[in-house]
């Protein structure tokens, strides 16, 4: 099947490319956003594959439909930046892939909190230095503290396990409890609970009207003092300027993000020539016990090869006039 693949970047060309020699479909590359300018690069594509900050408001829908548009895969799990209503009105088709590796993100939640606490991040600055002092690098044993996980989904509930793994207490706040981390003896407690006994809180839950600002200042209150906090699920789910003023009273002692509220607007592109102007970003930087990735927890090779495989899979049952697994919105 024809395919215009937009913010296509050089990792994504090479993991679709390498798993469609299993399926044989036509692929197009462009490395710019969908918007309404590049919306034209359509030409005879019956599909187009977008990413998390491509545009599909009502209008680009229709715009891509007059265009012949007929299919149009998601190459992620979220699906906020689509006006879902407005494709199924349509008659276009719209896939995504809910799940592609969650171990990719449970996993590099575990080295922000470990590169955190012993923190790596400065050590690695210091020794390349030729300093070799230990002054600021105290860490503290996992083994025997308390974890919080909030969200025991497909990520948190492999978080939480991990965590059991380290010797931790782990502590779980979510309204459907894993009935594997209870067996394995995570305990479901009130958001309240948990912010009052963790040491270390990870969230995991998605982006929605009850978990926007989930973490204000309210929250932080409840807190114990140099608590971690870790957030690789969405961003709006922490008040960041609420965050700022913690890390300045020191309520906060360690801040692992790989996702933030704005990051629209800089991450997964080299603006490393530019000026940001974000100053709320740019003051978290400043903070030596902060630790930012850009959106990076889902990297690794076995997600993008689950995100093709899925991906072109969607488009073979699709072409061969089956329902394709994974559709969204459908009636
Ligand atoms: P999931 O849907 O499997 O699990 C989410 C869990 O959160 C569910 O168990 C749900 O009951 C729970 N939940 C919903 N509302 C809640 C609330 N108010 N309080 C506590 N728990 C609540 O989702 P999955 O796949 O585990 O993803 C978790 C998060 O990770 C999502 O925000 C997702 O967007 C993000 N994510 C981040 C990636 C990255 O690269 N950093 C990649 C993929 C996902």
């Amino acid at each position: 099947m024809k395919t215009l693949f937009f913010s296509a970047k050089p990792y994504d060309e090479r993991s679709f490319v390498d798993a469609n020699r299993r399926f044989g479909h036509e692929l197009r590359f462009v490395e710019s956003r969908l918007n309404t300018t590049t919306a034209d690069l359509v030409r005879d594509e019956p599909a187009v594959c977008v990413f998390v900050n491509d545009l599909l408001d009502q209008a680009m829908l229709t715009r891509l439909h007059a265009a012949g548009v007929k299919l149009i895969a998601l190459r992620c799990a979220g699906y906020d930046n689509v006006d879902v209503a407005a494709a199924r009105q349509l008659g276009l088709t719209l896939v995504r892939v809910p799940a592609y590796s969650p171990h990719a993100v449970a996993e590099h939640t575990l080295c922000l909190i470990l590169a955190l606490n012993r923190k790596i991040h400065r050590a690695y600055c210091r020794v390349r230095d030729g300093n070799f002092s230990l002054d600021g690098l105290l860490g503290f044993d996992l083994a025997g503290r308390t974890a919080g996980v909030i969200g025991t989904g497909n990520i948190g509930a492999i978080v939480a396990r991990i965590l059991k793994g380290f010797g931790m207490q782990v502590l779980a706040h979510d309204p459907v409890p894993d009935a594997e981390c209870q067996r394995a003896g995570v305990r479901y407690v009130d958001k309240a609970e948990l912010f009052a006994a963790a040491d270390v809180i990870s969230l995991h839950c998605p982006a929605t009207r009850d978990t926007y600002h989930m973490i204000d200042a309210a929250a932080l209150a409840q807190m114990k003092d140099n608590v971690m906090l870790i957030n690789t699920s969405r961003g709006v789910v922490l008040d960041t300027n609420a965050i700022i003023r913690a890390l300045k009273d020191r309520k906060i002692g360690y801040l692992g993000l790989d996702v933030y509220e704005e990051e629209s607007e800089l991450f997964f592109e080299d603006l490393s020539s530019e000026i940001i102007q974000d100053d709320v970003f740019e003051r978290l930087l400043t903070f030596p016990n902060v630790l930012v990735t850009a959106h990076q927890g889902f990297f690794t090779a076995d997600a993008l090869a689950n995100i093709a495989e899925t991906t072109l899979q969607a488009m073979t049952d699709f072409e061969q006039g089956g329902e394709p697994a994974n559709r969204l919105g459908a009636v």
